[in-house]
């Protein structure tokens, strides 16, 4: 008898894996929408870990877009993001503007895939490029898709974390690619507001590139886009 019990015991914590019609948990609900949180002039240190803490803590992803000179000494930062699934982008070497910078504008971003590629493994790195300003030019000369965004937060100006936070919270729709950067302490506490409060309504967090895929887009070279459905125009 006691070792039948005993036996029991051991055998419940398996029987909970075992699947049941009665007592198998409902499946997540489909999300009611989908949301890119991009962050620019990334990495930066503590912030970023946290907020990579913060991301994990919720089952979110991001898309961190890197300027190449703040990369050596975050190699491992840069690596946690990749592991936990994050998508990591071009954002220049030294953040330059693209679109009056011709040669040295080109060699930055070749220099940041270079390093980013040495870092991580693989190619093609999506840009963002610094403040938003291409040309023609520089969508002719692409190798990747460049991203821009559908929804500004001004994280930068404001460095208000209910502000920002509030502002995605009442603007965001399914489908945009949001702005923030990682370097401000604010700015990761708003993200991280904001993705609770949207969770709550059913919205799922995910990449840039993953994004696309529930859109049922295909990203295009050369193209800038504010959001998988819609292009930036430029001159
Ligand atoms: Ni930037």
């Amino acid at each position: 008898m006691k070792r039948q019990r005993l036996l029991c015991l051991l055998l419940l914590p398996l029987l909970a894996l075992l699947p049941s019609r009665e007592t198998a948990p409902a499946l997540a609900p489909t999300p009611t929408g989908y949301l890119a949180l991009t962050f620019d002039d990334s990495p930066n240190g503590a912030a970023t870990e946290r907020l990579l803490d913060g991301l994990a803590a919720r089952g979110a992803h991001a898309t961190f877009f890197v300027i190449g000179e703040q990369i050596e000494g975050q190699e491992a930062l840069l690596r946690r993001m990749a592991d936990e699934g994050h998508q990591i982008g071009n954002h220049t070497f030294t953040h330059r503007r693209l679109d009056n910078s011709g040669a040295v504008g080109r060699h930055e971003l070749e220099r940041t895939e270079e390093l980013l590629a040495a870092t991580l493994g693989g190619a093609g790195y999506w840009v963002r490029p610094p403040w938003g300003f291409a040309s023609a030019e520089t969508l002719r000369e692409a190798a990747t898709p460049l991203v821009h965004w559908s929804l500004d937060t001004e994280d930068w100006k404001t460095r208000d974390a209910d502000k920002v936070a509030r502002l995605i919270i009442d603007h965001a729709q399914d489908g945009d690619v949001v702005l923030l950067h990682d370097c401000y302490e604010s700015s990761v506490d708003a993200a991280l507001a904001a993705i609770d409060a949207l969770s709550a309504r059913g919205f799922a967090f995910v990449t840039v590139e993953e994004l696309f895929e529930r859109m049922g887009v295909a990203p295009e070279t050369g193209c800038f886009y504010c959001r998988p459905d819609r292009l930036r125009e430029v001159r």
